[in-house]
């Protein structure tokens, strides 16, 4: 299964949510008992996680109530689990959020904690993103605080590594992207992780690693995980991220290595990510 998440970062209004998740079920809504290919996940700015959230528990009640139809069932007669199942964990769009702050609470004004995040539904947090290292000086020591903070709320953290150009240019950007990873990913077990390769370059820029570029990567970090930490994970994906559209998303979800994909811009607009979606289907 790949794992698409669109990263909506600081754009984007309650309308907008509105158009977009419209557009998602029209295009994508796939029923249970139809096989998975692609897990999408939901990043808005965190004001709209609550808003979303209650339009996919109602929407998950609806799919009960279609459930109950179908199989001649009452509503009430299905065990908490399958209601869990079906109103929670068979959600067609999963939430995530774009940060979270590195305590679980406390005074740390503007933060939202995991342990917040949990109490909306999120599933996924975007952690130690380029822009929150460059704009808010977060460091790996943060970052692997977070990854910590998302893991122990049972939430799964999707962890962004990058080099800027110039590492890329010295050709030092596989010792910069092992030292990330080393310092970033606090020593506990993972039920699941996600690793975002986002080159800081390719990052709103147009330009996207090329497929070599993308494979050479994810071959080192797949190995770096191996070799260099003994940290248990029991499900691992890396995804690529940096300018990517629906006219490069096949091509670099097709390289060995890659199970995803972290999309910024080509997120904000459903024309445009539905395409990716549907090429991908
Ligand atoms: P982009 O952003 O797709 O606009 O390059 C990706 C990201 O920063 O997550």
């Amino acid at each position: 299964m790949k794992i698409i998440v669109a990263n909506w970062k600081m754009n984007n209004g309650f309308d907008e949510v509105d158009q977009w998740i419209e557009a998602f079920y029209e295009v994508f809504f796939k029923k249970i008992e139809d096989d998975n290919v692609v897990e999408v996940v939901l990043c808005p700015p965190n004001i709209m996680l609550d808003y979303i959230d209650t339009q996919l528990i109602e929407d998950g009640f609806h799919f009960l109530e279609y459930l109950s139809e179908k199989y001649g069932k009452q509503p009430e007669e299905f065990s908490l689990e399958e209601i869990k199942k079906y109103v929670y964990d068979s959600r067609a769009l999963k939430l995530g959020a774009q940060d979270c702050g590195f305590e679980n609470e406390g005074q740390f004004t503007g933060d939202v904690s995991a342990k917040q995040l949990k109490e909306v539904n999120c599933e996924y947090i975007i952690i130690g993103h380029s822009e929150r290292r460059k704009y808010h000086h977060e460091t790996n020591e943060i970052v692997s605080k977070k990854v910590a903070l998302a893991v122990k709320n049972d939430i799964t953290p999707i962890l962004c590594i990058g080099e800027p150009s110039e590492i890329r240019q010295e050709g030092k950007h596989f010792e910069y992207i092992k030292n990330q990873i080393k310092n970033s990913l606090p020593f506990i077990g993972y039920k699941k992780l996600l690793i975002a390769y986002e080159p800081i370059w390719a990052i709103g820029t147009g330009i996207t690693a090329t497929p070599i570029e993308i494979a050479e990567m994810a071959d080192f970090v797949h190995n770096v995980l191996k070799t260099e930490t003994s940290i248990f994970i029991e499900n691992f994906y890396l995804l690529y991220g940096g300018s990517v559209n629906s006219s490069n998303s096949s091509e670099i979800l097709d390289i060995k290595g890659i199970d995803g994909l972290l999309v910024g811009k080509a997120s904000l607009n459903f024309d445009e990510f539905g395409k990716i979606l549907m090429n991908n289907k």
